[in-house]
Formats: C-alpha cells, structure tokens, sequence
C-alpha cells in the first residue's frame, strides 16, 4: 500500500494525484492501480506522469470515467492506495533532438517522458505537440521543461506535427491518433508510441490486450505499451 500525498481536479473530470513511492521508473511505464476492495474487479493501469525521486513523490494524471477512477477522484490526503508496478517496457534514451505528441490524456506519460530526456541529454532540444478536442490541462509543467510547445484545441494535432532533420517522435493518444502519427512522420525517423488497451492482469497473463506485430501478436502490457512504429501491423485495426 502506498500513502496518497495529495488527489485533486486540475480541470473538470482530470485530476492529479501524487503518491509517495520510491524506486526505479522508466517514461512511459505503468502502475496498476486499485483503491477499493472487490468492486470493480480488476485494477486500473495508468502511467506515471511525472516522478521526483528526491521528494519521493509519484504522479499519475487521469480522467474520470467510470467507476475505478471515479473513486480514486474521492480520495484525499494519507488515504492509502495500492500500487502495483512499474510494469511494462517505456520509452527508449534516445540521442537525438525529441519531438513530442500527445493527444487529450495521452499528455499524462509525456511529461515524465520530456522532464527525463532533458535531465539526460541537457543541450538537446525537445518540441511538444499537446492536442486537445475541448479545453486544454496540464501545460503548464510542459512550458517549464520543453524548450518549445505548441497547443492545438478542436484541430487534428497530427497535421501540425513538424518534424526536421535527425530528431526522433514519442507519441501516446487515442490508437486512431497513433496511426495518423505513424502515417505523418517520414519513415527515416524513429517513432515510438504508447498504446492503449483495455487490461486485466496487467502482466502478460490473460492475453487481452494483444496487439499484432511483424514477430505476431504482442501483448501491449508486457511488451509494450510503447512499441516502434515499424513492429506494428494497423491493418484491421489494432
Ligand atoms: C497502459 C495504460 C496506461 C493508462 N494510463 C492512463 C493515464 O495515465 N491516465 C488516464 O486517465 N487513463 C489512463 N489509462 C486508461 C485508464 O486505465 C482507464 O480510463 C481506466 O481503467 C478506466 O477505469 P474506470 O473503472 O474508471 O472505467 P471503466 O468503467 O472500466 O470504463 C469506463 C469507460 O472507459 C473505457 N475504457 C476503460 N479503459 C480503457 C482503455 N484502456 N482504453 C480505452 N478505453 C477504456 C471503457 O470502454 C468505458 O467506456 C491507461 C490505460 C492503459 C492501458
Ligand atoms: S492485460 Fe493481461 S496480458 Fe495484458
């Protein structure tokens, strides 16, 4: 069990919870979450948002829509949250200059991704792309790490997408959204993206979250979420 430090709206129906955690967690990865007992069944998967090792504070950014998440919005302060993770294959480090594209809550493993890259690789450059169909949330913590960002309401994000010369495209959104992505950048650039599927286990047990791949069927929790453009096979869709 971990212990939430603090859970709150940062816009309608998207909070931000920081739980105290310590360990070693690469952009991209995530935490299986559950904060109630047998209803719903399962535990929830989000990403890491954002992580400080030295205060030893984890952050997760999520949307309210059902009932999991619905009662981790009713959380607050030293209630107790378990935290089961960190599962699954992030980001790679990457060397060159970074482009970076997120759509609606596919934000939420983003910052984490930028805050990382920078850390690492100080006097390379990283541009954000952040889409969003309504109102946007969440970027201000961008501005403070990216050297550029750009902000898209009700557009397609994907048609603004620039990328030059030798820099590499994380990306995490909707599939429909990832596919797009994959289809705008010029093959010579390496696009990773994080993939969305409905989960159970979490861990590569049930097989329900399989996605196909040139090596076959790949499940997006084990194997993923974050995969390189060129292993996935979209045909009938993912
Ligand atoms: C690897 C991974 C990382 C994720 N990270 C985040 C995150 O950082 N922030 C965040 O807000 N959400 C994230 N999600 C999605 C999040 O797990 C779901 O929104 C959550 O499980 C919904 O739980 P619920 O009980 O509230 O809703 P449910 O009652 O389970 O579902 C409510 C509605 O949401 C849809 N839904 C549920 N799960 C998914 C899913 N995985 N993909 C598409 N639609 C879904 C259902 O079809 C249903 O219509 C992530 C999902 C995955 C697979
Ligand atoms: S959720 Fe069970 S294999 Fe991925």
């Amino acid at each position: 069990m971990a212990v939430i430090k603090s859970n709150f709206a940062i816009e309608e129906g998207i909070y931000q919870m920081e739980v105290a955690w310590t360990g070693d967690v690469t952009p991209g990865q995530f935490f299986m979450l559950r904060a109630w007992d047998r209803d719903p069944l399962l535990s929830r998967p989000f990403c890491v948002h954002d992580y400080d090792p030295e205060s030893g504070t984890l952050t997760f950014l999520y949307q309210v829509k059902g009932k999991g998440t619905k009662l981790m919005s009713e959380l607050g302060p030293m209630d107790a949250i378990q935290l089961d993770g960190p599962h699954g294959n992030g980001f790679p480090d990457v060397k060159s200059n970074l482009v970076v594209v997120g759509g609606g809550m596919g934000i939420a493993p983003l910052l984490y991704a930028v805050r990382d890259f920078k850390a690492k690789h100080k006097r390379k450059k990283v541009r954000v792309y952040l889409g969003y169909s309504f109102e946007s949330y969440g970027v201000e913590p961008f501005n403070d790490v990216a050297d550029d960002v750009i902000v898209n309401i009700g557009g397609i994000i994907t048609e603004k997408v620039e990328v030059k010369r030798g820099e590499t495209v994380f990306g995490c959104g909707p599939n429909v959204m990832m596919r797009a992505l994959a289809d705008a950048v010029p093959p010579k650039h390496p696009v990773y993206l994080s993939l969305e599927k409905r989960m159970a286990c979490g861990m590569g047990v049930c097989l329900g979250c399989s996605v196909k791949t040139v090596d076959g069927n790949k499940q997006v929790c084990a194997d993923g979420p974050v995969f390189e453009r060129d292993e996935l096979i979209w045909e009938g869709g993912l």
